[in-house]
């Protein structure tokens, strides 16, 4: 198993779920490679002190969402020989409870490698999720899921790989079925009185299953389990524009009033989408803006694929020395830029670094800076010495280390 994963594992699960529409099991078809309880270990050891990142977790005890300001009191790393199921006697007692960590990879970085890779041969394909990617970790022993039988809205699909130590059944409704017998698509808290006329999909650990879009669906535990979700996420015209107003607003500490007419719904056509495009650009143009909802769309693009799709940039590591002597980019991860004739636009990781390409062209670094780009894209070690006498380069390199884009370990085994 090549990183872990069945060599054939896309085009399987491409072809048995009928293109992910239909639910597939693929049966011991990952290992520890890929991922392991030890990465949840990791990820559960990171919990309290990634304060930054807590907006991502969701506790559920009994039926009932904990509040907010009450989670932090569950999130104890795993001691010295402790197991998951002593960890959760020990933190949970004999409680039923659902901890969810939505973009887990925030939490342990080497997660984000695994996970880029195994999407990597997705998007090979069925194309790059407009909306990227999110990972999310559920442990529990919940039973059936809290929030009960329910349609995900944004996922075009979702990949489970599962971790154990005990099984999950996830059982299907067709929507059509679903809103005839629940006389409503809101969510619903009695499954067991619609079971009988569900798909239901048991799998246990090293198992991956796929849940088709679309359907209603409803996660139940047996014992304890771990699973790690990977939803392929579309965007709809509306959300792209939406998100890439909030990237406006968050580059430029600037007070948009997100106009609800902005947003033309999906129904409406083409070109009423575009006549909300013009009236977002008149308004920035109003306030003297020299970047243009254009620009934001295309950064917003070009940050989710510098981060092979997940939403949420790595956190910012100090760097104690100097760029070591040899550094390489961590694969599958890679620079995108735009160049214009003023300046340079690295994206990376989510992370976006200006350049004056007219500074340094008249230094005469240019074209070292490009060969760089283009060695760093091409997995290969790169060797540090040379490149850090330009000062440019120096501080791109130092930055890249700090974002955690390169791997600053290589050649030291
Ligand atoms: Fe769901």
């Amino acid at each position: 198993m090549a990183l872990g994963l069945h060599h054939d594992l896309p085009t399987i699960l491409r072809e048995k779920s009928d293109n992910f529409t239909r639910p597939f099991v693929f049966k011991s078809c990952f290992d520890d490679e890929f991922i392991s309880l030890s990465d949840v270990y990791q990820v559960l050891n990171n919990l309290p002190s990634k304060t930054l990142y807590h907006k991502n977790i969701r506790l559920y005890l009994g039926p009932g969402l904990a509040p907010r300001e009450s989670v932090s009191h569950y999130l104890k790393p795993i001691l010295d020989g402790e197991g998951i199921e002593e960890w959760s006697s020990r933190v949970f007692g004999s409680y039923p409870f659902g901890l969810i960590i939505n973009n887990c990879q925030l939490f342990h970085d080497p997660l984000s490698r695994r996970i880029a890779t195994l999407c990597d041969q997705i998007y090979r394909l069925v194309g790059f999720p407009p909306g990227g990617i999110q990972a999310a970790l559920f442990i529990g022993n919940y039973g059936y899921t809290p929030f009960g039988v329910h349609r995900d809205r944004d996922e075009r699909f979702i990949i489970h790989a599962h971790l154990g130590p005990g099984t999950k059944t996830m059982t299907l409704w067709d929507p059509k079925y679903f809103r005839k017998t629940t006389g409503s698509t809101a969510s619903f808290f009695d499954p067991d009185s619609i079971s009988a006329s569900g798909t239901h999909s048991e799998f246990g650990p090293g198992d991956m299953y796929v849940l088709p879009a679309d359907f209603y669906h409803i996660g139940h535990t047996n014992g304890l389990s771990v699973g790690l979700a990977i939803a392929f996420v579309g965007l709809s015209n509306r959300q792209l524009l939406s998100r890439a107003l909030e990237l406006i607003r968050y580059n430029f500490r600037f007070s948009i009033n997100l106009e609800s007419e902005w947003f033309p719904s999906e129904k409406k056509c083409l070109r009423e989408i575009t006549a909300s495009l013009f009236k977002s650009e008149n308004y920035l143009q109003s306030k003297n803006m020299d970047y243009k909802l254009s620009d934001a769309v295309i950064d917003y693009q070009m940050l989710l694929r510098s981060n092979h799709g997940f939403r949420g940039a790595p956190e910012e590591i100090r760097i104690n020395e100097s760029v070591p002597t040899i550094v390489q980019i961590k694969a599958p991860f890679r620079l995108y830029w735009i160049k214009n004739t003023r300046s340079l636009r690295i994206y990376a990781r989510q992370r976006i670094y200006d350049l004056s390409l007219s500074e340094i062209r008249s230094l005469g670094e240019e074209n070292l800076m490009f060969e760089i780009l283009e060695h760093l894209n091409s997995g290969r070690p790169l060797e540090t010495a040379r490149a850090c006498q330009i000062r440019s380069v120096y501080q791109l390199l130092s930055s890249l280390l700090q974002w955690q884009v390169l791997d600053p370990e290589v050649g030291l085994a």
